[in-house]
């Protein structure tokens, strides 16, 4: 299946205008959710409009042979793939302080047997503040900052919050814990759901998650404190001077009854896990440079043979925002 295909098309759309139209019979195209989050953030020249600060890095991916024994993608033949990988801080402000607890970033964007290709892009956070684009568009809405005094509504948001205590998970989950001490020390989660083609010709649903192979390294309180407010393309930089990052790809399976298609709940940690490879990122990649990944898209639609996506509706509602967002950063 080709969602580059789809991609292009949305870029089609966006060039001719055709999306202005579209915004008028869907409330949650990518034109919009693209100046929602631009209604919170700001809009900012050539940035994105979400991981907006970032740098670049590479490396490869290698598959485990038992996922190639188990499932059909060119993603798990055997070899090294190589990666264009991206960090970033969640959010569209490219001044954000990598001290702070919230969000971080990875996009994995892979050249794979076949001639396929595969992208990720996941946080640091198991489940999304949201369960359908609808909702993450009341979500923005609510926390747009007024254009004229520049602030946010408080009571609307405590207002929203109450009534929708569903979506104040995401930021629980991140307060609880310090801000990861490297972009190499954290988690990644892809929370959607995908479904993996079996050897046994059977579809599996499952979630990726990245787990760093040197367990999670939060800042201390002190350093919280003190590392300079931009502490994290440096640290990298230094760090895969001497080793590389490392993470074990796994995939969760679900239980009967987990959720298939709702990315703001999370499966329970004792769920079936099996490693499927290993994501090493070896290198910092220089802005300008031949392999800079400034211009790249992750679109988490753009999978390879062998992989589906799930029917969660948000999927369709980033992959077209990641579109907008691609084009307004060379307007
Ligand atoms: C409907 C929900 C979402 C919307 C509308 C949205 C929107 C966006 C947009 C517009 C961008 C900038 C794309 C670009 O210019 O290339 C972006 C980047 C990003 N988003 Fe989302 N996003 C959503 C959900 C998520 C979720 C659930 C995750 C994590 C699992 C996520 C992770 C990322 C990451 C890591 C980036 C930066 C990728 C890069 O480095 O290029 N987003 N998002």
């Amino acid at each position: 299946m080709s969602k580059t295909f789809l991609l292009w098309s949305s870029l089609a759309l966006a060039a001719t205008g055709v999306t202005a139209q579209a915004e008028e019979t869907n409330p949650v195209d990518g034109e919009v959710l693209v100046n929602k989050l631009n209604g919170v953030f700001g809009r900012h020249a050539a940035k994105r409009a979400s991981g907006a600060k970032g740098f670049c890095a590479a490396g490869y991916l290698e598959p485990t042979a038992e996922a190639g024994q188990r499932f059909t993608s060119p993603l798990f033949q055997p070899g090294q793939h190589q990666a264009s990988i991206r960090f970033s801080n969640g959010g569209g402000n490219p001044a954000s302080d990598d001290r702070a607890r919230s969000t971080r970033g990875i996009g994995v964007k892979m050249e794979l047997p076949d001639d396929d290709t595969m992208d990720w892009a996941g946080s640091n956070v198991p489940m999304f503040v949201a369960s359908t684009p609808e909702e993450f568009v009341e979500y923005l809405t609510v926390r747009a900052k007024d254009p004229v005094t520049g602030k946010k509504d408080k009571a609307a948001i405590d207002a929203y919050s109450k009534a929708n205590p569903h979506t104040l998970k995401t930021g629980k989950y991140i307060k609880a814990r310090p801000a990861p001490a490297s972009v190499a020390s954290t988690p990644y989660f892809m929370i959607h759901t995908f479904y993996l083609e079996g050897q046994d010709g059977k579809s599996h649903p499952v979630r990726w998650v990245f787990q760093p192979e040197g367990g999670y390294v939060g800042l201390t309180a002190e350093q919280e404190k003190t590392m300079p407010k931009d502490f994290l393309e440096a640290e990298f930089k230094g760090r895969v001077t001497s080793a590389p990052a490392r993470w074990s790809i796994m995939v969760q399976f679900p239980k009967e009854g987990d959720p298939l298609n709702n990315a703001n709940i999370a499966w329970p940690d004792d769920r079936e896990t099996m490693k499927v490879g290993t994501l090493v990122a070896n290198s910092y990649v220089t802005k300008g440079s031949a392999n800079d990944c400034t211009g790249q898209v992750y679109d988490p639609l753009a999978l390879p043979d062998g992989i589906e996506p799930s029917d969660d509706p948000m999927l369709e509602a980033r992959s077209s925002s990641y579109a907008v967002s691609l084009t307004r950063r060379s307007e």
